[in-house]
């Protein structure tokens, strides 16, 4: 669907994006993680038309979208990272301005306007002037103004930035609903959590270039495929570590202080078979932790940096 081709963008003498690859098939939610700096605004503005590519190009169904940015243009929703909208007008008010500049008006229109009210969870501050939102509502009324003349694809730049908690999860939910509708997505952020949660495919990256792509699954396995199980409780025994040993043969059993590591497989389960021997050997176990690599410790793993500073 839209397909990015050796993309490379610079400003002056500035490498900000080099060569990238990427694409976005129908239905698709794809996630592009990276640290601040990394050029992921710059990617998505070259996806979506607002930005020319100093190399590379862009294409939307097998079309250079040079040669024709009005196709892309009509059915792509674009969530910018600013804040876009009127503070002096109303929710309904800014929804229809947006709504004009898509070519919709009359009834249709007004419909589309209370659909998407409704979705955004705004429909009871329709008439406020938007000056008196808080942060979460703005962002709410941003996704919805891209939303208006049902795009196929929707383009996110964070759009959960500086939000609070409540206003986060109902926007990660909105968005969640859209994916299972059939939006296809591309879904900017830095934030593992949220590409986690939304994204089928992810792409990592850092200073101007990808550096890994997969599903989660593909990534996670870069760094580990397997899980740390770390056990704290009373009278951690040799005992009991030996016959965790001979119960899991494919486990590293070690201790630390007052805590008892497991290193196994992601795909066992074991913690019914861990309760069990703990019974059988009188160990009161107070606490147990699996860890799996997260895709922070991708970035860690691939960068020696952390995602986020
Ligand atoms: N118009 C511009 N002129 C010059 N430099 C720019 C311009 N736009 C972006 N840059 C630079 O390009 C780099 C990448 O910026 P970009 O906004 O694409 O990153 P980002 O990954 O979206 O970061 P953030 O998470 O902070 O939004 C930064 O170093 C930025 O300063
Ligand atoms: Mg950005």
């Amino acid at each position: 669907m839209l397909q990015a081709i050796n993309l490379h963008k610079k400003f002056k003498t500035k490498e900000v994006v080099r060569q990238i690859n990427m694409q976005l098939d129908a239905g698709e939610s794809v996630g592009l993680l990276g640290p601040n700096g990394a050029g992921k605004s710059t990617t998505i503005s070259m996806l979506s038309s607002l930005v020319t590519p100093t190399s590379g190009e862009v294409l939307w169904n097998t079309v250079s979208i040079n040669k024709n940015p009005e196709a892309l243009r009509k059915t792509l929703g674009v969530v910018p990272q600013e804040i876009a909208l009127y503070p002096e007008l109303s929710a309904q008010e800014n929804l229809a301005f947006f709504g004009r500049i898509y070519g919709l008006k009359g009834k249709l229109l007004s419909e589309r306007i209370e659909e998407i009210l409704m979705k955004i969870g705004l429909s009871d501050r329709k008439n406020d002037i938007v000056k008196t939102f808080s942060g979460g509502m703005k962002r709410r009324l941003n996704i919805g103004a891209a939303l208006l003349h049902k795009p196929s694809i929707l383009i996110m730049d964070e759009p959960t930035v500086g939000i609070d908690p409540q206003s986060r999860a109902y926007i990660l939910d909105t968005v969640k609903q859209l994916v299972e509708e059939g939006m296809t997505l591309l879904y900017t952020s830095h934030y593992m959590e949220e590409v986690e949660l939304l994204c089928d495919k992810i792409y990592i990256m850092d200073q101007g270039e990808i550096i890994a792509f997969g599903t989660k699954e593909e990534l996670k396995s870069l760094v580990s495929d397997n899980q740390t199980i770390e056990l704290k409780g009373h009278l951690l025994t040799a005992e009991f570590e030996r016959e965790l040993v001979s119960h899991f043969p494919t486990a590293s059993v070690r201790k630390e202080e007052e805590i008892l590591l497991l290193s196994m497989p992601k795909n066992e389960e074991p913690l019914a078979t861990i309760f069990a021997i703990a019974a059988e050997n009188d160990v009161n176990i107070t606490s147990v932790i699996v860890k799996v690599p997260s895709l922070e410790d991708v970035f860690l793993h691939l960068t020696g940096r952390a995602l986020r500073d």
